[in-house]
């Protein structure tokens, strides 16, 4: 359930270019699912509307819980300039989140800071006992969040200068291999959206992805957020963010 509180800042590193790693404590028992995301904000925020940003990782033991935030404009590096110990305010956690199955071979595919909330994602998925094979590009080597190779599961990474992993898109990769998969998951820019429907139109029916849109309320009020599906009017906020791609 969506809830306003708090969130103590107890770590917080650069993992790439322009992208910030923070861990939190929340000032109250917090119950999120892998997908689903925070409107956050610094206390005495100059800008009125509250980023959306996905729970990157949760640690069920403790409740704490991380952020991996790539700064943008004004809003991201406002909330990354916070310091050891700082709070930030939080609403949620907001959205549908990833579908979860068990005993499934599933591909994650994320574009750039698309990566965001596949590790939540990834220890759920392995714990009801999925397999896991990663999709990650980048632009290039700076911008990619290196920690990744220490997961034990199978990772293809792609850059776009070749600086790192394959040179080229994320998707040259997933071509190989698009048949293995029960399901997909997906979460990256509009163009990696784009591309990989008109490439795979067949497997709609097992991708899931993850929209961005701009937020203001996140609780489906204000229709800031609202898109046009097969289904009628969604918004992106509380119908999704993750949508099945045969909607979209
Ligand atoms: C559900 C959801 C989850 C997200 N999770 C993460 C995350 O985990 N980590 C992360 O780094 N980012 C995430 N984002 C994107 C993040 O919310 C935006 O980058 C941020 O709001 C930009 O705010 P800003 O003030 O820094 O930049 P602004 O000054 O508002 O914008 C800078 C530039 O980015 C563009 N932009 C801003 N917001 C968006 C958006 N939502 N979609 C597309 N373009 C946008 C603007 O048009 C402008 O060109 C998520 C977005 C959504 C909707
Ligand atoms: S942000 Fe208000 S309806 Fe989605």
């Amino acid at each position: 359930m969506a809830g306003i509180f708090f969130g103590i800042l107890v770590e917080k590193k650069i993992v790439a270019a322009n992208t910030i790693l923070m861990k939190f404590v929340p000032s109250i028992p917090i119950f999120p699912k892998p997908g689903q995301f925070f409107l956050l904000s610094v206390k005495e925020s100059r800008h009125f509307l509250k980023r959306p940003i996905s729970i990157h990782y949760f640690y069920d033991e403790t409740g704490y819980f991380k952020l991996l935030i790539r700064i943008k404009g004004d809003g991201t590096k406002e909330i990354t300039s916070i310091k050891f110990h700082d709070e930030l305010q939080f609403i949620g956690p907001l959205g549908n989140g990833f579908p979860m199955e068990r005993n499934k071979k599933i591909a994650v595919i994320a574009g750039g800071i698309g990566i965001a909330p596949f590790p939540f994602l990834i220890k759920r998925l392995r714990k009801y006992n999925c397999s896991v094979d990663l999709y990650y590009g980048e632009a290039s080597r700076k911008d990619l969040v290196e920690y990744w190779r220490i997961t034990g599961i199978n990772s293809f990474i792609t850059t776009e200068d070749g600086s790192e992993g394959r040179k080229g898109n994320i998707l040259s990769y997933f071509d190989c291999n698009e048949k293995k998969y029960d399901l997909i998951y997906a979460c990256g820019p509009e163009g990696m959206y784009k591309a990989f429907k008109k490439r795979y139109s067949e497997l709609s029916d097992i991708t899931y992805i993850s929209l961005e849109r701009k937020m203001a309320c996140g609780v489906g009020s204000c229709k800031g957020c609202q898109i046009k599906t097969k289904n009628g009017y969604k918004y992106v906020c509380s119908d999704g963010p993750v949508f099945r791609m045969d909607d979209l």
